[in-house]
């Protein structure tokens, strides 16, 4: 059987994260420059990508996550029913932009949107992954994070891309790797980003209970930011699968950490 990997390339890194649906086409180029090197080698590869400004700014003025909320709660300019509809627009056109430079490297993608396959949120969600294991060879599917139907009273929630990878990883055969490709960051580090190299130092081996402070930034961020990576990755791990965090913006080390290569990062052991 082919090897198969999963990779979530993450929201805060293929979009600029606090400005309205900004994109970062030269590193969606570099990351699917990556992706096919990956191909070539024989690796078969579902790709899963977040939000970043095309989700979470929304999503939370909204209060897309908390499900229907009273109507006086939310702003006036428009219902959460098309909140929830315009999150959806804006990460098909994301997708776009992903699928465009798959494309552009010669890579055949399928999108699988959440909305339209998947049910309630967090790492239980409903939805028939098999979808994703039969792809023809050569074909890389791809879903993303998304806002999805639930049932009463929230009716409806965000699905991370983090409890996508979980599953898809998990459930899917022949994965022997997840790798968590990130933005600003060259893995799991001991503190918050700050620019000072003490206090924020790369873990390149992190254990399940050892300690870290993770950025979780609630005023942007609708999902789990790094802790739900890591609490994800842990669960994933094991089941036996290797599980990398990298940076997604240098040299390439996504597509050496695809390829089970020594690369800078953080390696989940569970
Ligand atoms: C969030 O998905 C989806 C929406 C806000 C619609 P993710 O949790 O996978 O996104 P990132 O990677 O944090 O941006």
């Amino acid at each position: 059987m082919r090897e198969r990997v999963v990779i979530k390339w993450g929201g805060g890194l293929i979009t600029e994260k606090d400005t309205m649906k900004t994109v970062r086409k030269e590193v969606l180029d570099t990351l699917a420059n990556q992706l096919e090197a990956c191909l070539s080698e024989g690796i078969d590869v579902v790709l899963v990508h977040g939000a970043g400004s095309f989700g979470h700014l929304k999503a939370k003025e909204f209060r897309l996550a908390e499900g229907r909320q009273p109507a006086s709660t939310v702003p006036s300019t428009m219902s959460q029913d098309e909140a929830v509809k315009a999150v959806r627009n804006d990460m098909q056109e994301l997708n776009h932009f992903v699928i465009e430079a798959l494309t552009k490297y010669d890579v055949s993608a399928v999108c699988l949107p959440p909305h339209l396959w998947a049910h309630n949120t967090g790492a239980d969600f409903q939805g028939d992954l098999t979808l994703f294991e039969s792809a023809p060879k050569g074909i890389v599917m791809v879903t993303h994070g998304d806002v999805v139907d639930c049932d009463p009273p929230e009716e409806f929630g965000i699905l991370s891309g983090d409890d996508l990878v979980y599953r898809l990883a998990t459930e899917l055969s022949g994965v022997q790797r997840l790798v968590f490709a990130m933005g600003g960051v060259e893995g799991v580090l001991t503190g918050p980003p700050t620019g000072d190299d003490d206090a924020s130092k790369l873990i390149e081996t992190l254990h399940k209970h050892d300690a870290f402070k993770g950025e979780h930034l609630e005023q942007l961020d609708v999902t789990g930011g790094i802790g739900l990576k890591v609490e994800r990755g842990f669960q994933t791990a094991a089941h036996g699968i290797s599980v990398h965090l990298v940076s997604g913006e240098i040299d390439g080390r996504v597509r050496d950490a695809c390829l089970g290569d020594d690369v800078r990062g953080t390696t989940l052991v569970p």
